[in-house]
């Protein structure tokens, strides 16, 4: 039987990079896109240092050409199966909403909301030809309540969540699985000048290994047969999920309000 593959895009850095390692770890194919040629080569170094099997490319989620022209070439190594697209590759500017430029608040539309839409649809063939199919997207805790200082970030990831959960319906008969993984803040480069108080109030605790190894474990055998949706990642995201869906909105509303020092 040919090799499991798996395709991660922003998988230079970040959760990327370290979802990319854990696949490989596990045996998986991986194919790793990004729009970082570096950070593409350095990964690959250290995927096949461990003896695992990667095979990378440049690629702009934003473009459906160079979408179709990468899985294309994927397929050829792969023996034409995807098994996972993990639609991962993701922006963040943070601050004021009537502050940060518009070309910025476009950049996160066209990128964590366009990209996924396209990558999805791209990988749609080779997911439906591939039996026991996957597509995970990066969702965030941020999908829970709108954010202060977030605002345009967070509807991107309200609008992933949507994506998510009607594909995930659609999908169905097509026996392709959708799911969504939500971390809170993790310690990556997209954090590393984040300008609002909610990260202030919650610390960032988990690393992107942290992610990656929800993603993989969300993905086996036996997490298909519970069928779940939304995997939130840590403690915290674990908490605010269950918090949304058993407390009065106001209630929710006021801890936001708070946590963001609004
Ligand atoms: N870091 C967090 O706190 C956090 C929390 C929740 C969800 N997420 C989500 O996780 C995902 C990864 O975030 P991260 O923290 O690893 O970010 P990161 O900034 O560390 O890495 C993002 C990667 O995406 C690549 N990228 C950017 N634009 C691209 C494009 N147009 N096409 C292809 N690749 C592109 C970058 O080159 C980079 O390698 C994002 O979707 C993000 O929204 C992150």
């Amino acid at each position: 039987m040919a090799k499991q593959t798996v395709v991660i895009t922003g998988a230079a850095a970040g959760i990327g990079r370290a979802t990319a390692l854990e696949f490989a770890r596990a045996g998986y194919l991986v194919g790793a896109f990004d729009i970082d040629e570096t950070g593409l080569a350095d990964l690959a170094r250290e995927i096949r240092a461990g003896g695992g099997e990667v095979s990378t490319g440049l690629l702009d989620v934003t473009d459906a050409e160079q979408w179709d022209a990468r899985l294309a070439e994927f397929a050829e190594v792969a023996s034409h199966r995807l098994d996972i697209l993990v639609n991962n590759a993701g922006v963040l500017y943070s601050g004021r909403f009537e502050e940060i430029p518009l070309a910025e608040h476009q950049r996160m539309l066209d990128i964590n909301v366009g990209g996924v839409v396209i990558g999805s649809r791209a990988a749609f063939p080779y997911l439906q030809a591939t039996p026991g199919s996957q597509l995970v997207n990066l969702c965030s805790a941020s999908a829970i309540y709108g954010q202060p200082e977030l605002a345009t970030y967070g509807a991107t990831k309200f609008a992933v969540r949507g994506l998510t959960e009607a594909l995930e319906l659609e999908w169905r008969r097509h026996r392709i699985r959708v799911l969504a993984v939500w971390p809170l803040f993790v310690n990556t480069a997209m954090t590393g000048n984040l300008d609002m108080r909610s990260a202030d109030s919650l610390g960032i605790k988990l690393t992107a290994a942290d992610v990656a190894k929800v993603v993989v474990k969300a993905t086996r055998r036996s997490h298909r047969m519970l069928a779940k949706v939304h995997y939130p990642v840590g403690r915290q995201a674990g908490a605010m999920m269950v918090a949304s869906r058993f407390s009065p909105t106001w209630l929710i509303r006021e801890i936001n309000r708070r946590i963001s020092h609004t």
